[in-house]
């Protein structure tokens, strides 16, 4: 398992003077504000996630030189069923585009790809394309990148809980082992490190059901900036400053 958020994590951002820290390790970011900078420009919401999308391959091969060795974007809530039918199919098919435009280039340049949230809801053709992208980039080690598809906590933590009573009612789980750390087992999340960093991009404060359980310690960044402006220098300007941030953890300052 991970330490505590990662914070050991290797090739950190550093600034410089005695109150140097780590960098994040594990940076999330919930990917806002696409509709509204596609109708500034008079254009259909779809328009915006088109150029969202764009962004994402930006920020991700921002990640190594910062350090960040984890991210994870939300594209795709278990609430966004409730948008338009027209704009969920536009989404769903801008996924299977994204994935097979972008194959070759995220396994030539070294990032393992992963996916989170309940795949059944989701067609065939985009599972299996999920699939196979996972397994292509499964050697990768260079960044992980973790999408968030029909992803929300609270579905995510009680699909954990009914795997998890299935194991007691199956006798292979005893109750009395049941903790924080069993639960974070069940979790889609399992195998990553809880973020360190949660970014927010336009403007709203919200956290909207998004990694829950795992950001329990994260640090939060709230900037008015629309995702498909979201530059890597902006990136990189809030991985500087959350260097400078104090994590205690609920501790006192050592
Ligand atoms: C929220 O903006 C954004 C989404 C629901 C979709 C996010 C999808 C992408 C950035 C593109 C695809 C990503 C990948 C990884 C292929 P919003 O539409 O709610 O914006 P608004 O608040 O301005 O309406």
């Amino acid at each position: 398992m991970f330490g505590r958020n990662g914070i050991d994590g290797a090739g950190c951002v550093k600034t410089a003077g005695p109150e140097a820290q780590q960098g994040p390790r594990h940076v999330a970011v919930i990917m806002d504000g696409n509709g509204r900078w596609a109708q500034a420009r008079g254009r259909p919401r779809l328009f915006g996630h088109h150029a969202g999308a764009k962004r994402v391959r930006e920020i991700v091969n921002a990640c190594p030189d910062l350090g960040v060795k984890y991210l994870t974007v939300f594209a795709f809530s278990t609430e966004n069923w409730n948008r338009t039918q027209t704009e969920v199919a536009g989404l769903m098919s801008l996924f299977r585009r994204y994935i097979s435009k972008e194959t070759r280039a995220l396994r030539d340049e070294g990032v393992r790809v992963r996916f989170i949230g309940d795949r059944v809801r989701l067609d065939n053709k985009l599972v299996a394309m999920m699939d196979e992208l996972e397994t292509i980039t499964e050697c990768n080690d260079r960044v992980h990148l973790t999408i968030a598809l029909n992803y929300g906590s609270r579905d995510e933590v009680s699909r954990a809980i009914k795997d998890l009573v299935g194991d007691v009612a199956a006798g292979t789980l005893a109750p009395d082992d049941v903790d924080e750390e069993t639960l974070t087992r069940y979790l889609d999340t399992k195998v990553l490190p809880d973020p360190d960093l949660v970014i927010r991009t336009s403007g709203e404060a919200r956290v909207s059901n998004f990694l829950l359980w795992q950001s329990a310690y994260a640090e939060y960044e709230f900037v008015d900036t629309l995702w498909p402006d979201f530059t890597k220098e902006i990136f990189a300007g809030i991985v500087s400053a959350y260097c400078v941030r104090d994590r205690r953890y609920g501790g006192t300052r050592s």
